[in-house]
């Protein structure tokens, strides 16, 4: 089996994570292989913040900002400020819309999230893991406002890196046949 295949089919997403996080040199790769991410029109219709250390709790405090008491399904204030902690470092996805003419929006997006999968593989293939989480604190504009996003910019999601502190139980994965068909029949 190829290499490239191998390290796919071992993917998963580890939600327990600890230090260290990746240093420059991985994140310098891992970067590198978010740039392959397939780009209609090389738009390169996306950015990343990688935050850690004390930007975790800043990112916690601006999570907190969208706490509403009468919302049942929105996590605590305490909740929010904690989220960021769950990794020691996270990086964020953003996706930049161009309003191209032959572009739609959506596939600015699809591209972020190729260049994100792609993350998620370089930084399995340095030993390092990830969970790409995203909830109501990706789509709040008071997150946006607090990372600094500009009007025409939406994050795609959170990744949440560093070591695995214990390995998730291993997952089915689906059977090609089942999702899988010819066209005509
Ligand atoms: C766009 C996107 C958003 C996600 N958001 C969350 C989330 O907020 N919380 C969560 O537990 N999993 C979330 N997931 C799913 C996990 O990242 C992960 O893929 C899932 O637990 C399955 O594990 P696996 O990656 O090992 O297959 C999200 C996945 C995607 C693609």
């Amino acid at each position: 089996m190829s290499k490239t295949i191998e390290s796919i089919l071992a993917r998963t997403s580890e939600p327990r994570l600890t230090t260290p996080a990746p240093g420059p040199d991985v994140l310098e790769e891992v970067f590198a292989c978010a740039a392959r991410a397939p780009d209609h029109a090389l738009l390169r219709p996306w950015r990343y913040l990688v935050i850690e250390g004390e930007g975790l709790t800043a990112l916690g405090e601006v999570f907190a900002r969208i706490a509403d008491a009468d919302d049942p399904l929105m996590p605590t204030v305490e909740k929010l400020q904690q989220m960021p902690r769950r990794a020691p470092m996270i990086i964020v996805g953003i996706t930049c819309h161009q309003s191209h003419p032959k572009v739609p929006a959506i596939e600015e997006s699809i591209s972020t999230g190729c260049g994100m999968a792609y993350m998620l593989l370089a930084l399995q293939a340095r030993g390092f893991a990830g969970m790409w989480r995203t909830g109501p604190v990706a789509y709040h504009e008071a997150v946006r406002e607090g990372l600094g996003l500009a009007p025409n910019e939406r994050i795609a999601g959170f990744l949440y890196v560093g070591t695995p502190a214990t390995h998730k139980p291993a997952l089915e994965r689906p059977d090609p046949a089942s999702f899988v068909s010819r066209w005509p029949s």
